[in-house]
Formats: C-alpha cells, sequence, structure tokens
C-alpha cells in the first residue's frame, strides 16, 4: 500500500469455504506463527456465536466489530489471519488488511465452495432455501471486491494443501 508501512502478517481473505481457515491453520504450524481468527476472536469478545450476533445484534454490529478486530491486528508481527468472508467488503477494512500485512485472496469455484459448506449451520447467510444460487450470486458480488483488496491471489480447488501453501 502506498507510503504506508505494510505489517509482517499473513491475511487470508476469500469467500466462505474458500479454505481460509485451513490453509491459515496449517501454514501457521510450518512457520511458527501464532494462528488468529477473526470470527472466533469476535465470538470470544462478545461472549456469543456468530449466528447469534447476526440474530440478536444484527449484521451491522457484526460488520463494526470486524473493523475494531482489524485496527487491533495491526500491532501484531508474524501471524497467520483467517478473516470472515465478509470482512474486506467495507473499503475501510480493506486498507486496513493490507497494513495488517500481505493480503491473499483465496479463490475455489462454486461447486467446490457448495461441497465444502453444504452441511455447515454456523454461516447465518447461508440459511437460506437455496444456498447453491446464494453462493453464485454472492460471489458474483464480491469478486472484484476481494480482487482489489488482496495482494496476491491463489486458487484452493486445485492440488493439495501443501501446494496451496
Ligand atoms: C461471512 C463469513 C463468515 C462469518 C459470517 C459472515 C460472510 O466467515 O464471518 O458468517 O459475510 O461471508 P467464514 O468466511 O470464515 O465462513
Amino acid at each position: 500500500i502506498y507510503g504506508k508501512k505494510r505489517g509482517d502478517n499473513i491475511v487470508l481473505i476469500g469467500y466462505m469455504g474458500a479454505g481460509k481457515t485451513t490453509v491459515g491453520k496449517a501454514l501457521a504450524k510450518k512457520l511458527g506463527y501464532e494462528f488468529i481468527d477473526t470470527d472466533l476472536y469476535i465470538e470470544a469478545q462478545e461472549g456469543m456465536t456468530i449466528p447469534d450476533i447476526f440474530e440478536k445484534k444484527g449484521e451491522a454490529y457484526f460488520r463494526a466489530l470486524e473493523t475494531d478486530v482489524i485496527r487491533k491486528l495491526r500491532e501484531k508481527t508474524h501471524c497467520v489471519i483467517a478473516t470472515g468472508g465478509g470482512l474486506p467488503l467495507r473499503k475501510e477494512n480493506s486498507d486496513l488488511l493490507k497494513e495488517v500485512g500481505t493480503v491473499y485472496y483465496l479463490m475455489a469455484d462454486a461447486d467446490t465452495t457448495y461441497a465444502r459448506v453444504k452441511h455447515c449451520t454456523n454461516r447465518p447467510l447461508l440459511q437460506c432455501d437455496d444456498p447453491y444460487a446464494k453462493i453464485q450470486a454472492m460471489m458474483k458480488e464480491r469478486g472484484p471486491v476481494y480482487a482489489r483488496a488482496c495482494h496476491i491471489r491463489v486458487r484452493t480447488d486445485h492440488g493439495t494443501l501443501e501446494e496451496v501453501m
């Protein structure tokens, strides 16, 4: 990012089911870095699960918490940070992420994503009648946002975990 110092963390962004948590944990282990998941961070801080936060406080409240977390993470070094899929949607957040570290956009096609998330019940945005159609629509809308928010793009629907890392 222009003129601003970039932290030496690794930041993973991308749609739900792109592999941010799986790749992030494995990468942190391999590098001897601390692993931070912004969703878990928020759940611990609020003492509530993500579905409960969405239901009881609303999505806008959750998005504001995401901004707070990213601000705090600017102080970190040697971390792998897996972000919630919607975190880079706020321009403010994606600018902050580029200060936190090198931002990798993990990408997978809609079929792979659907196969990975279809049995999950902890993602409120996919609790709908037609999650596959929702995934396709959200990916189309968010793709350009993720592309602008990242430094590097990586596919996770081909190759092994080792290769992705
Ligand atoms: C969201 C993604 C989720 C979680 C919340 C909203 C999104 O994180 O933050 O359910 O808007 O894409 P994961 O990408 O880790 O599933």
